[in-house]
């Protein structure tokens, strides 16, 4: 093998999720250039079945960023969702709770196509199918990455390198131990989800409390579905037929008054794993952590996306005032700002996985006590203001200074 090719940037992203795109798009639109690096093809990052619930805020993000025309168009504003429990539903108007705040149902896969369209038409550089992505220098001023694409090697001399590469990425595990701690924590239980071609049962989404288990109906289009069913962690999908499949979401949603899920063909099945993950700081050095190379969450409540966006958010904000002025105080503060919300999402994700999910080593005492606060929740104001506001979204946060100043995404 010759030479490395080398290239330079501003900022070298890893990893073409929905973090390190709307960060490489965010830039852009402040004069700010970086090369994405991405392990997979494009084709597999467009289509990998993912989140599909998006935040006031995201939503916001993404529309001012000019990347919103097609969500505009083909998404699903939801005002409401239900909990279901004592087989009886109870509709959160999340709208009137929150002042008129609501969530989108638009898929993931589908953010991340409009991003990549977004970036090759603005003559963005991607590198999809990039192996052995190392990095060096990463302590110093002027940190490099090479990797392999196409039979080549390549080296980037960047200014800062943005770790973007979820939870199995590299960027983490480049920072030298104990100069970061992580927090985490595993559930004893997964989700078994499933994309179908069939209308959704309902045109809101339904939580639904079982003593068998809990069980999620969402949709991803008004002609396909998106289930999930809490199994075991270890479950072998190959033990789950379709028709096992459906038996038990029809058990799960039961009502007093025989509601159906409308029943049609699985188009996808797979099982997620549900953990609590949080590194601090975010940072080492020049390599910022972003997205799910950051935290996890356990998917109830669909936070991981939009904790994802509000990290590049305050992210690229912080490239932007350095660049513009050489002022590194956001940039200092990018971990702190982050973590902020990061725990108080880590919190709600929590909060709905343990009043949802049965747990094997819980009893009857503590289904009743999850029966009482969802009771409480459907009940009171305050208890369902609390929910709905977690649920749309927290503000994306900045330092107090910061806060009230703008930041054009689109004008430049
Ligand atoms: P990712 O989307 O994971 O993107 C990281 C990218 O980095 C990937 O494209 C990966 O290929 C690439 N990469 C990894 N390693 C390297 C490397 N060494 N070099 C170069 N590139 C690399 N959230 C919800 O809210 N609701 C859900 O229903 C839901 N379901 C999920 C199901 C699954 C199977 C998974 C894994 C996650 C799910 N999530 C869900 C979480 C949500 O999808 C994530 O929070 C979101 O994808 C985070 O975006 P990200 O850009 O940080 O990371
Ligand atoms: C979806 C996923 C979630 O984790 C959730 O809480 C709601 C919806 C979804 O994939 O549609």
């Amino acid at each position: 093998m010759g030479m490395a090719k080398d290239l330079s940037t501003h900022v070298g992203i890893i990893g073409a999720g929905p973090a390190g795109l709307l960060l490489s798009h965010l830039l852009h639109l402040h004069g700010i250039q970086s090369i994405l690096i991405e392990a997979q093809t494009r084709e597999h990052c467009e289509t990998r079945v993912r989140a599909g619930v998006l935040e006031q805020g995201t939503v916001d993000l993404l529309n001012e960023a000019g990347a919103g025309e097609r969500m505009r168009r083909e998404g699903l504003i939801h005002h409401g969702i239900e909990l279901r429990f004592n087989r009886r539903g109870h509709r959160l108007d999340l709208h009137q709770l929150t002042n008129g705040r609501a969530i989108t149902v638009y898929a993931q896969h589908e953010v991340v196509k409009d991003l990549v369209a977004l970036r090759f038409d603005a003559g963005g550089r991607i590198v999809f199918q990039a192996g052995q992505v190392q990095f060096h220098d990463i302590a110093s001023s002027s940190p490099r990455i090479t990797f392999q694409h196409g039979g080549e090697a390549y080296e980037i001399s960047c200014d800062f390198i943005a770790g973007c590469d979820g939870f199995h990425g590299i960027s983490r595990n480049s920072i030298p131990g104990g100069a970061v701690r992580f927090y985490e924590k595993a559930y004893p239980f997964a989700w078994l989800g499933i994309l179908a071609e069939v209308p959704p049962a309902s045109n809101e989404l339904i939580y639904s409390n079982h003593e068998r288990g809990f069980a999620l109906s969402s949709m991803r289009t008004p002609t396909i579905s998106r289930l999930y069913l809490q199994c075991d962690p270890h479950e072998d999908l190959a033990v789950w037929s379709d028709s096992r499949i459906w038996e038990e979401l029809h058990r799960r949603f039961e009502t007093v008054d025989s509601f159906r899920l409308n029943q049609g063909p699985i188009l996808q099945k797979g099982i997620t794993s549900m953990r609590s993950f949080v590194a601090d700081p975010m940072q080492y050095s020049r390599l910022f952590l972003a997205g799910d190379a950051a935290h996890i969450v356990p998917p109830t409540g669909a936070k991981g996306l939009n904790l994802a966006a509000a990290d590049v958010y305050v992210l690229a904000r912080a490239f932007d005032s350095w660049y513009r002025s050489g002022n590194s105080a956001l940039l200092d503060r990018y971990s702190e700002t982050c973590l902020r919300r990061v725990w108080r999402v880590q919190h709600f994700s929590w909060w709905m996985t343990s009043m949802f999910h049965r747990f094997p080593e819980g009893d009857e005492f503590d289904h009743r006590r999850q029966l009482a606060e969802l009771g409480n929740i459907a009940s009171s104001r305050a208890a369902a203001t609390y929910l709905a506001e977690n649920y749309t979204g927290l503000p994306f946060d900045l330092p107090e200074e910061l806060a009230q100043t703008s930041w054009p995404t689109h004008s430049l």
